[in-house]
């Protein structure tokens, strides 16, 4: 009996929590929609990969959870992104290349802002979306497991979707293409243990997504 209220007292908290964060993210959300419609297009695609990713990495519910805000929010610092720079139809310069980067800082404070449970967990996260397993990634240049888990999960689906879709400035790569070019990254960029599992995903795509 005590095991059945306990159950339902669990199962309560977590519609709460559940609740909460809808409630919270819901305005992120729409305030990605609004700000660029490619951006928020390809934070849904990131979160149907990095769920599967995360499924087949075997990581624990709660972890999926919050998996899937981090995959929703890697890119919401692009609010931050000046529109000369965001819809730019042509390659970076060096200097707006450098400002492009800040916006994983940008993305981290302004979960922190938030009021949604774990969002200082989830800021970090979405802070390390662009580190490279060899250290040679940004802001801070972490290296291997120093990254965090579900940071080098964002960032590999991340990459596989941003040289899936088509950009003012090139073509989208096809899917072969983009799994060798992730393959050779493999080691330096991405965890080797991570990347292994991702092939399997990619064949099970829809052929409309894939
Ligand atoms: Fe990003």
């Amino acid at each position: 009996m005590w095991s059945i209220l306990e159950k339902l007292d669990n199962q309560m908290k977590r519609t709460a929590r559940y609740g909460h964060r809808f409630r919270s993210t819901k305005a992120l959300t729409i305030a990605l929609h609004e700000r660029d419609e490619h951006t928020r297009h390809h934070c849904d695609r990131v979160v149907m990969l990095a769920e599967a990713l995360g499924r087949a990495l075997g990581i624990s519910k709660f972890d999926m959870d919050e998996l899937r805000l981090c995959a929703r929010f890697h890119d919401v610092g692009k609010i931050g992104i000046p529109d000369a720079i965001l819809l730019k139809e042509s390659r970076f310069d060096d200097q707006e290349w450098e400002f492009m980067k800040t916006h994983s800082e940008k993305g981290e404070r302004i979960i922190k802002a938030t009021t949604l449970p774990g969002a200082d967990k989830i800021a970090k996260v979405i802070r390390h979306h662009h580190e490279n397993y060899d250290g040679s990634g940004y802001p801070d240049g972490l290296r291997a497991e120093a990254i965090p888990f579900l940071s080098q999960i964002v960032a590999l689906v991340d990459a596989y979707d941003a040289m899936r879709s088509v950009r003012p400035y090139r073509q989208a790569r096809s899917k072969d293409e983009v799994m060798s070019i992730l393959d050779s990254e493999s080691g330096w960029k991405f965890a080797p243990a991570i990347f292994e599992k991702f092939p399997a995903i990619v064949e099970k795509l829809s052929p409309r997504y894939s």
